[in-house]
C-alpha cells in the first residue's frame, strides 16, 4: 500500500508530458488548417473586379458580309472580359458561337458534331418572318436568342427612348409639306401595300425610294424634315418588330409617325402613347386621311405629338460590334443550362 504514491511520482510527469504533446499537436493542426482555409477562400471568393468572366466569342459569319472591329467591347461599350474572334479554327475552344441566321439560312453552314459541354450557341436575327426561312435548321442546337423581340435573351431593339435628366425644350422644325414615305422593297400583297393604295386616294403622299422620287443619302434628312407626317409602315406585322422607319426616319428626323405594324399596345411598351398615330385607331384609310388633314390645320393639336420630346431622347444602337459585345455581356451574366428546342416556335409564336 505504502508503495503506491511512490509509483504515482513516476507516472504523473509521463502523463503530463502526453497531455502537453497533444496540445502542441492539436494547435498545430488548427493553425495549419485555418491557414489552408484562408488560402482557399482567397482563391474562390469572387472579387468585385472579377464579376465579368473572360469569354471568347466566335462570330460565325460577318453579318450580311459586313465586317466590323472586334476589339471595341471595352473601349466603346465598357463591357470588359470579352474577346471576339472571327477565326473558325477556334471553334473547339470558344465559350460561345453567334450565328447570324440570314447568312446561313440557305447554305446551312453550321458546324456538325459534338461541341464542348460549356459552349453556348446564340441565334441572332433582326429580320422579320417575311424574309426569315429555314428556322428548323437550328432545332435542338440553340441556347440563347438575340433579336428585336423583347423576350429574347439578348434584346436588340432598333432604337429606344432614353429619359432626359432635365426637361428640355424642343423646337418643331418648320413644315411645308404633308405626308412622306420612303420605301425600297415593295412587298406587294402585304397589308401596308394595300393600305397605302387606299390611303393615297384621300390624301397626297410623297413616296421616295428605289422606284419612286429620288432621295440622296445626304438629302435624306433635309427632304424629310419638311413633312409633318411619316408613314412608318412595317413590311411585316410581328410582335416588337418596330424598325428604323420609326426610330430614324420619323423620330430622329423630327416627323410625326403614322405607324402600321404590331398593335398599338405593343408600340406603347416602348414609346409614349401620344408620340404616334396608329392606323388601327381608324376604321378606314379614308378616316385616317381626314384626321391627318384636320391635324394639318390645327397647329396646337399637331404640336402635342412633340410634347414627349421634353422628357425623352431617341437613341439608335448602331454598329454590329455593339450587338456582339452585348451578347457577350449577357453570356457573362446568365450562367447555367438553357436549351431552346425550336427557335422557329419561339420566334413565330
Ligand atoms: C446548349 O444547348 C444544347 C442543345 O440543346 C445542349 O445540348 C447543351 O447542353 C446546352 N448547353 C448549355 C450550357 O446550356
Amino acid at each position: 500500500m505504502g508503495k503506491k504514491p511512490y509509483k504515482l511520482f513516476f507516472i504523473l510527469p509521463f502523463f503530463l508530458g502526453i497531455v502537453l504533446l497533444s496540445y502542441v499537436w492539436f494547435f498545430k493542426q488548427v493553425l495549419h488548417g485555418s491557414e489552408i482555409e484562408n488560402r482557399h477562400s482567397t482563391l474562390i471568393k469572387p472579387s468585385k473586379e472579377n464579376v465579368n468572366e473572360k469569354l471568347l466569342i466566335l462570330v460565325w459569319t460577318w453579318p450580311f458580309k459586313e465586317t466590323f472591329p472586334l476589339d471595341t467591347c471595352e473601349s466603346h461599350y465598357k463591357i470588359s472580359g470579352c474577346s471576339l474572334t472571327a477565326d473558325r479554327s477556334l471553334l473547339g475552344e470558344v465559350d460561345a458561337v453567334v450565328f447570324h441566321h440570314y447568312d446561313v439560312m440557305y447554305s446551312w453552314d453550321i458546324p456538325r458534331g459534338p461541341r464542348p459541354h460549356y459552349q453556348r450557341w446564340v441565334w441572332f436575327n433582326i429580320e422579320p418572318p417575311i424574309v426569315t426561312v429555314n428556322l428548323y435548321i437550328f432545332d435542338n442546337l440553340i441556347n440563347m436568342t438575340m433579336s428585336y423581340q423583347e423576350n429574347s435573351d439578348i434584346f436588340l431593339p432598333y432604337g429606344y427612348m432614353k429619359p432626359l435628366k432635365e426637361p428640355q425644350s424642343f423646337k418643331i422644325p418648320t413644315k411645308s409639306k404633308l405626308v412622306a414615305w420612303v420605301v425600297s422593297a415593295w412587298y406587294s400583297g402585304t397589308r401596308r401595300a394595300s393600305y397605302y393604295e387606299e390611303l393615297k386616294k384621300h390624301i397626297d403622299i410623297d413616296v421616295y425610294g428605289r422606284y419612286h422620287k429620288k432621295l440622296s443619302r445626304d438629302g435624306f434628312e433635309r427632304t424629310l424634315i419638311q413633312y409633318k407626317f411619316y408613314l412608318a409602315f412595317e413590311n411585316c406585322e410581328h410582335r416588337d418588330y418596330i424598325t428604323e422607319k420609326l426610330w430614324s426616319n420619323a423620330f430622329i428626323t423630327g416627323l410625326v409617325p403614322v405607324v402600321l405594324g404590331p398593335p398599338r399596345e405593343n408600340y406603347e411598351r416602348f414609346i409614349p402613347p401620344t408620340s404616334f398615330i396608329h392606323v388601327d385607331d381608324f376604321s378606314s384609310p379614308k378616316e385616317l386621311a381626314q384626321f391627318l388633314l384636320d391635324l394639318d390645320k390645327d397647329n396646337a393639336k399637331y404640336e402635342q405629338y412633340f410634347s414627349w420630346r421634353s422628357k425623352f431622347v431617341t437613341v439608335r444602337e448602331l454598329g454590329w460590334d455593339s450587338f456582339y459585345c452585348k451578347a457577350c455581356r449577357e453570356l457573362q451574366q446568365s450562367k447555367g443550362y438553357k436549351a431552346i428546342a425550336s427557335v422557329e416556335k419561339w420566334f413565330l409564336t
